[in-house]
C-alpha cells in the first residue's frame, strides 16, 4: 500500500478504498453519515438560473437495502474474516432477525466498521452519525468492533423543523455513536459560554449552590470558557434557505462538524469521512487546518464537493482519486453505470444534470445544462442564457447532431459530448448551425459544439462566456474566519 494521500477525495465504494488506499493506525479522526436504512431514495436538488434551487431533482443515493447475493457474500466474509466476537455477533443477528432489509444493512455496515477500526490510530476517534432506525443494531455492532470500555458518548443532536401532525411525539434528532480505538485517546473539552445571569452570579463569586444532605456549601470555579458541553446538542438543521445549504440531500450543518473536530483533533490530524456526501466534514476539516480524505460512490458528490471546496477556498487544488484519467478507464466507467458516466462527463464541463422527468416532449435529447450571464441583446440589461449538452457513450451519427441543432435552436448553443470520434459528417452538420453571438462580450461562439472526452481529458473546454456554478455557491471563508483561534486545544 502506497503512502497516506490526504487532502483528496476519492470516488468509489468506500470498502475497497479503505482496503486498496488506506494504512492501518493513520487516520486520526472519522465521522460517518451513512445511509441511516430510510428505505427512501435521496435527491439533490439543484440551482435554477435564477439563483434558486430547483424543485426538479436528480437522484443523488439510494437507501434501500435487499438480502441478495452481495449481502449473503458479505456476510460470509464477515462470519470467515471478523474478529471472532463481531463474527458472533453477526451470526446471531442474522439468524434472529432473518436474511432481509434490516440485517443486509447490518452487515454492509459491520465489515466497513471492521475495516475503519483498522485505518484508526490507537489514539483515535470515531463518530457514527444514525438515527433510530437502525442506531439500537449499530451500537451492538460498534460495540464488538471497539470494545464496550471504548464506548464515549451517545451524543443526541436535537433540531427544529415544521413537522406534520402524528400519532406519536414529534421525532427530531439524530444520534452520535462516539467511540475511541484505546483508553488513550484525543479529547479537547468544549465548554458552551456562560448565559447572562450565571456570570452575574459568578462575579459575586458563587456560581452553584448545592445540597448535600442538609448542608449547604458553595461551589466556585476556576474555569473562564464556560461550562462544559453535555451530550444533547441543540444545533440548527441547516434550513432551505441557509447560505450553507447546497440542495444535498441529508447535509449536516457544518457546527455539528466543527464542535466534532475540535474536540477530538488538532491542528495537522488527519480526519476521515467514508460516506462523505457534499463534503461538510471536509469544509469544516480545512477550516479548522485539520488535513482531510472524502470518499462517496458517485461522481455527483464528487462533483458537489470539488464545486463546495473551490468556491469556499480560493486557490484550493482537489484531487479526486478514482475519477477516470484516460480513455479506457472513461469506456470502462460508461460501461459499468451510464448515469454515473454522464454525471461525471458533464461535471469536466460545469454542467448540471439535466432532471430525468424533464427529459420529454423537445427536451428529450437532453443530458445536461450550463447557463452562463450574458446581456440582452434588446435591453441591454443582464440576462441568463443557456446551453445544452447530450453526452453519448456509445455509436454516434450526424442524426444526433441535426437533433441537438433543433434543441439548441431555441437556446443560445449546444454541447455535443462523445466518447466515440465524430465522423466528418457531424463535424459539417455542427459547422453549419453557425454561432451565437454574445452581446455582453461581443464574441462569436460556435453555436454547436462537437467535444470528444479524449479531448476533455487533454483539459479542452467549451467555448463559451464562463458558466456559473451548478450547485448552490458554498459562502466563502475570509481570511479573518480562517484565522480565528481554535477553542479548547
Ligand atoms: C447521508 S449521505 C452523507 C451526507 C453528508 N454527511 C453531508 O453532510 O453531505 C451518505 C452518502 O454516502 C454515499 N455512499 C453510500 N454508500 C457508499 C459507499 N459504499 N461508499 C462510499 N460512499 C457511499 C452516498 O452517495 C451519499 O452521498
Amino acid at each position: 500500500m502506497d503512502e497516506l494521500k490526504i487532502n483528496v477525495l476519492y470516488y468509489g465504494d468506500n470498502l475497497e478504498i479503505l482496503r486498496k488506499y488506506i494504512p492501518a493506525n493513520s487516520i486520526d479522526l472519522i465521522y460517518l453519515d451513512p445511509p441511516f436504512s430510510s428505505k427512501r431514495h435521496y435527491n439533490i436538488l439543484f440551482k435554477e438560473a435564477t439563483g434558486e434551487l430547483s424543485a426538479a431533482q436528480i437522484k443523488a443515493f439510494s437507501d434501500t437495502w435487499h438480502w441478495d447475493q452481495a449481502a449473503e457474500d458479505t456476510f460470509q466474509e464477515i462470519i470467515n474474516t471478523a474478529p471472532p466476537k463481531v463474527a458472533k455477533l453477526i451470526d446471531a443477528m442474522v439468524d434472529g432477525l432473518g436474511r432481509n432489509d434490516v440485517t443486509a444493512y447490518l452487515v454492509m455496515m459491520t465489515i466497513r466498521l471492521v475495516e475503519l477500526h483498522r485505518v484508526l490510530k490507537d489514539t483515535g476517534c470515531l463518530y457514527l452519525h444514525c438515527d433510530p432506525t437502525a442506531s439500537h443494531y449499530l451500537k451492538l455492532v460498534l460495540d464488538q468492533v471497539f470494545g464496550v470500555k471504548n464506548f464515549q458518548n451517545e451524543i443526541v443532536w436535537h433540531y427544529r423543523r415544521w413537522t406534520a401532525q402524528a400519532k406519536r411525539f414529534q421525532r427530531l434528532h439524530e444520534t452520535l455513536f462516539f467511540y475511541t480505538k484505546t483508553g488513550n485517546y484525543k479529547f479537547n473539552t468544549q465548554f458552551t459560554p456562560y448565559t447572562a445571569g450565571s456570570l452575574e452570579r459568578k462575579r459575586q463569586g458563587i456560581l452553584h449552590r448545592f445540597k448535600r444532605g442538609e448542608e449547604p456549601y458553595l461551589v466556585t470555579t476556576t474555569r473562564e470558557q464556560g461550562v462544559p458541553e453535555h451530550d444533547v446538542w441543540h444545533i440548527p438543521f441547516v434550513p432551505p434557505s441557509a447560505k450553507e445549504r447546497l440542495g444535498y440531500p441529508t447535509q449536516k450543518p457544518e457546527a455539528l462538524l466543527e464542535r466534532i473536530i475540535k474536540a477530538s483533533s488538532n491542528e495537522g490530524d488527519v480526519v476521515l469521512d467514508p460516506f462523505c456526501g457534499c463534503g461538510t466534514t471536509l469544509v469544516a476539516a480545512h477550516s479548522l487546518n485539520r488535513r482531510w480524505i472524502g470518499i462517496d460512490i458517485t461522481h455527483l458528490a464528487i462533483a458537489v464537493m470539488r464545486s463546495r471546496l473551490e468556491d469556499t477556498f480560493r486557490g484550493i487544488q482537489v484531487e479526486a482519486i478514482g475519477e477516470p484519467v484516460d480513455v479506457a478507464g472513461a469506456k470502462a466507467l460508461a460501461r459499468q453505470d451510464r448515469y454515473q458516466f454522464q454525471w461525471w462527463a458533464l461535471s469536466r464541463i460545469k454542467a448540471k444534470p439535466f432532471p430525468e422527468e424533464r427529459r420529454k416532449g423537445a427536451d428529450k435529447g437532453i443530458d445536461g445544462v450550463i447557463d452562463f450571464v450574458d446581456r440582452d441583446e434588446a435591453t441591454g440589461k443582464p440576462s441568463m442564457k443557456r446551453a445544452v449538452v447530450s453526452v453519448k457513450s456509445g455509436h454516434v451519427h450526424v442524426k444526433d447532431i441535426r437533433e441537438l441543432k433543433d434543441i439548441a435552436s431555441r437556446h443560445a448553443m449546444g454541447v455535443f459530448i462523445t466518447l466515440e470520434p465524430p465522423t466528418r459528417e457531424m463535424r459539417t452538420e455542427a459547422v453549419s448551425a453557425g454561432s451565437y453571438h454574445s452581446p455582453l462580450w461581443n464574441k462569436e461562439y460556435p453555436k454547436i459544439q462537437i467535444l470528444t472526452i479524449e479531448e476533455l481529458l487533454r483539459g479542452k473546454a467549451v467555448d463559451m462566456p464562463s458558466p456559473t456554478s451548478p450547485y448552490a455557491k458554498a459562502p466563502k471563508v475570509s481570511k479573518k474566519e480562517e484565522q480565528l483561534p481554535l477553542e479548547g486545544s
